[in-house]
């Protein structure tokens, strides 16, 4: 039986093809990073405001979350992009509307999560 979808010759959606996967295999690495170290060297039970606030002093978690950040949301709203590509006709109104939507929610959650990691001062808290 022959794949649902397949491999793009060139141009912009040989590029998407190919960064679908570049950014799973990065993620694979940095998720299982994630959870060795939240979750095994450390635990959810011990994870508190004080653990999180040392661990985002250090501008390599942050980068770090960053890239998570960056990878996850982007690789997910590109394959939801593959996914309207398959149920909606190329130039129709429903394309454009959905594709708006995904650029959309990517910048938002861009710049506020961007906006979280980078702008988070723990002393900003003191004494509350
Ligand atoms: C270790 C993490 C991940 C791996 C290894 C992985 C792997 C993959 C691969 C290999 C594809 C197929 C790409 C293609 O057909 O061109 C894919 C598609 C997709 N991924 Fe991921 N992914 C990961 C994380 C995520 C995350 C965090 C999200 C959501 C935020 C996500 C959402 C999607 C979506 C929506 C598709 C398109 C599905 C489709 O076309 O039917 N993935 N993923």
């Amino acid at each position: 039986m022959q794949a649902a979808r397949s491999r793009p010759n060139g141009g912009w959606e040989w590029i998407s093809w190919l960064y679908m996967r570049v950014s799973a295999v990065l993620l694979v690495f940095l998720v299982l990073g994630h959870l060795y170290i939240m979750h095994i060297v450390n635990s959810t039970d011990t994870i508190d405001f004080a653990f999180v606030a040392q661990r985002l002093a250090d501008p390599f978690w942050r980068v770090y979350d960053l890239l998570i950040l960056l990878l996850a949301l982007s690789h997910g709203l590109n394959g939801l992009r593959g996914i309207v590509n398959d149920y909606t006709r190329p130039g129709g109104g429903w394309r454009l509307f959905w594709n708006a939507t995904l650029w959309t929610v990517g910048l938002v959650f861009t710049v506020l999560g961007a906006l979280v990691l980078f702008s988070f001062d723990p002393t900003a808290f003191a004494g509350r």
